[in-house]
């Protein structure tokens, strides 16, 4: 049979909207209100993060590209034929498609998606791409204690997770580390994990690329606020929220919040909450690393970097870890 008209096995072992609403009620009931930030990529805010990534301010998109194609080949050097790829969060798929041309004979790939629509999309892309490929698309919440198919578990090859787009920065440090030996856990010894982390630098980077003059940036997180209203039957008025995004120093870190712009009281399903006017709903970090202190982030979890990568300007780096 042809491949490319079989039908798209999916493996589900996705959220409830239970759980959503209950994280939602418990992050607005802080004092520091807040909403975990993989509510942001319902299908619309995922197709909005995609044009985010377009902008010309956001750097870390065509940084890393550019660091994927000029070293893919030593990558593959390094990891090796037969290998099984794993990649969370993998989104449409644009940057492992750099490793997938020159890997030799890869045993599989599994991307793990939250959006199934963003996930079928990229696998039946990908048949197509890659007829030869064996695609196993798992859609999952990779933040959860999340089971991967059992053949997956059963493979004793060399496994390796992909994890490009700063998306560890998306975490506090000691979360990043706890994910990062959930990581070395699913490649077992001897597995790696090929990873993509923002640098440090200069503030004014970071304000453009996270608030952009064309206010898509602004969209993608108010998004988060029609979606709830829509899942979790909530009151929230768009206009009367404003983007905000800032690089807290001391902390290392972007912050993104919606910010209320005058006092005003929001229904979430049967629960009210009170805003005073600038008080803030936290919806996102993003951690940023210079090498050093990456590479001791990552050995608190058993991980030995063997090598890294930047681009010609330096905004951004590509490590390659061994689990000790
Ligand atoms: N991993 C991305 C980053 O930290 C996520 C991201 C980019 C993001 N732009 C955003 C998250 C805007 C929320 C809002 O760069």
């Amino acid at each position: 049979m042809n491949v490319n008209t079989r039908p798209i096995e999916i493996f589900d072992f996705s959220v409830e909207s239970n759980d959503m609403q209950k994280e939602v009620l418990i992050g607005l009931s802080k004092s520091q209100k807040s909403i975990p930030p993989k509510y942001l990529y319902d299908e619309k805010g995922s197709l909005i993060f995609e044009k985010i990534c377009q902008l010309p301010e956001y750097y870390p998109t065509r940084s890393e590209h550019e660091i994927l194609k000029t070293n893919a080949k030593e990558m593959a050097t390094l990891i090796g034929s037969d290998a099984l790829i794993i990649e969370p969060g993998s989104g449409s798929g644009d940057k492992i498609r750099h490793l997938l041309k020159v890997l030799k004979n890869p045993k599989g790939y599994i991307p793990i998606e939250i959006s199934r629509e963003i996930l079928l999309r990229m696998t039946e892309e990908l048949h197509e791409e890659f007829p030869d490929l064996n695609t196993i698309p798992v859609c999952a919440d990779f933040t959860l204690d999340l089971e991967l198919p059992l053949s997956v578990d059963a493979y004793s090859g060399k496994k390796v997770v992909f994890f490009p787009g700063s998306t560890i920065g998306n975490l506090n440090p000691s979360d990043a580390v706890q994910l990062l030996k959930k990581f070395g856990k699913m490649t077992g010894h001897g597995g790696a994990v090929l990873i993509g982390v923002d640098l440090k630098k200069d503030h004014q980077y970071f304000e453009k690329a996270y608030d952009d003059s064309q206010g898509i940036t602004a969209a993608f997180n108010l998004n988060l606020l029609e979606r709830i209203n829509r899942e979790l039957d909530a009151s929230f008025d768009l206009k009367k929220f404003t983007h905000q995004a800032y690089y807290n120093e001391v902390l290392g870190r972007v912050e993104m919040h919606l910010v209320s712009n005058i006092a005003q009281l929001v229904r979430v399903n049967q629960t009210t909450f009170r805003f005073r006017e600038g008080e803030t709903i936290h919806t996102e970090n993003s951690y940023k690393y210079s090498v050093e202190e990456f590479c001791e982030l990552a050995s608190k979890a058993r991980l030995e970097i063997k090598k890294h990568w930047q681009d010609k300007k330096n905004m951004f780096c590509i490590y390659y870890f061994e689990k000790e």
